[in-house]
């Protein structure tokens, strides 16, 4: 089997347990794009693990291999940090990591502009603009042009002595090419906080669509592709500056924000929330390349009497600018608080969602945790 995962809206649904549950049965777990402005907490067995450039891997199955493609922007240094934390949770995990040295780097300089010139945007000062301004402006680095300078070579050499492998998506495509390998791409962020499809400038400066296949070098993968999973939320959050349509404030927002604890992993700030939005779900399926859809946070529902899903807008949406100055239409729905109920109230709600945005729900969450799952 091969998968991608990708965030159905602004990120933060919840894809980095789906990567860890579905890496324990992959040989590669792949991130295709952005870098360190991603965060990903995952609790399993009372433990917390926090990913930011490395894919969501249980490392604890030593089968998986973490590969961050060429499609990412890295800065050594931070990478190297990340990956010395990790081995605290996981002994050994650098060994089962592989960079690919046409990554593009994320210098000190980028991260200092980022923080200067995009503050209006609300970016995460991860640097990450600047470096993908300087890559298509062709004035950047990549690993491979610099691992031998003074600057590199020590925490390029850390690296190694970690365990740590380099290998280009061109050294691994024919292993990944078998049939019989199992494949998990992890897609960064969410379809809205893409350049070309997304609430444009309100966006990131990397694809968070099927698209990142291609800038990691992987997109001759793309026919033995069996699933391309969206994973949405209950509910809708976005941090940063933006459109967005569904937006909740008062006592209902704190209600949602505290019970989801809606706190940025990377940035610390309060997310912005919002109802499900089924006509952007449906947008961002069809223009990202989602075939099924996961959705992750049903327990944050649980005991309210009703909530209410965005069915439709006042006027007709023909691109993504037509959500704005548009007016969402709400139905609402009942709510669960026994077992009887959920039985009925949210399978009924999830099959509703599923007819209206014409894609297979194939699992839900119902809590942080490994076993919260529930496939369909
Ligand atoms: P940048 O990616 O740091 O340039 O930030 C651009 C926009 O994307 C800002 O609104 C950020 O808040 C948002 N963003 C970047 N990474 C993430 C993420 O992992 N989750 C949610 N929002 C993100
Ligand atoms: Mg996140």
């Amino acid at each position: 089997m091969k998968r991608v995962i990708i965030g159905s809206a602004f990120g933060d649904c919840g894809k980095g347990i789906w990567s860890f549950r579905w890496s324990q049965n992959s040989d590669y777990i792949i991130r295709t794009s952005a870098g360190n402005n991603c965060g990903h907490t995952i609790y399993s067995d009372e433990k917390k693990f926090v990913y930011h450039y490395v894919p969501s891997a249980d490392f604890r199955s030593t089968q998986v291999k973490a590969v961050l493609g060429s499609g990412m922007v890295i800065h050594p240094e931070n990478l190297l940090a990340e990956i010395e934390l990790l081995e605290k949770d996981f002994p050994g995990c650098a060994k089962q990591i592989i960079i690919d040295p046409y990554v593009f780097l994320v210098t000190s300089e980028h991260i200092e502009r980022d923080k200067q010139k995009n503050q209006h945007l609300g970016t995460t000062g991860k640097g990450i603009g600047p470096a993908f301004t300087d890559k298509i402006g062709r004035c950047s680095k990549r690993l491979i042009d610099v691992w031998e300078d003074v600057d590199y070579l020590k925490t390029v050499g850390q690296l190694r002595h970690l365990g740590v492998t380099f290998k280009a998506a061109y050294e691994l495509l024919p292993v990944l090419q078998s049939p019989s390998c199992k494949v998990l791409f992890e897609g960064a962020q969410g379809v809205f906080l893409d350049p070309d499809v997304g609430t444009y400038p309100y966006v990131t400066s990397a694809p968070c669509t099927l698209t990142s296949l291609g800038t990691s070098g992987y997109i001759g993968l793309i026919s033995q592709l069996s699933q391309v999973v969206g994973i949405c939320k209950s509910y809708t959050t976005r941090v940063g500056t933006g459109p967005f349509w569904t937006e909740l404030s008062g006592e209902l927002a704190e209600k949602l924000q505290k019970d989801g604890k809606e706190l940025g992993a990377t940035t610390g700030r309060l997310r912005r929330v919002g109802w499900l939005d089924l006509p952007a779900l449906k947008y961002s399926c069809q223009m990202s390349g989602i075939t099924h859809l996961a959705m992750t946070k049903l327990d944050i529902l649980n005991g309210w009497d009703s909530f209410q899903v965005c069915v439709d807008y006042q006027k007709p949406i023909h691109g993504i600018k037509d959500f704005d100055n548009n007016t969402p239409v709400y139905q609402t729905f009942p709510g669960w608080k026994n077992a009887q109920d959920k039985e009925e109230n949210l399978m009924k709600f999830l099959k509703f969602v599923e007819q209206d945005v014409g894609r297979k729900l194939i699992a839900f969450s119902y809590g942080p945790g490994e076993r919260d799952v529930v496939y369909l």
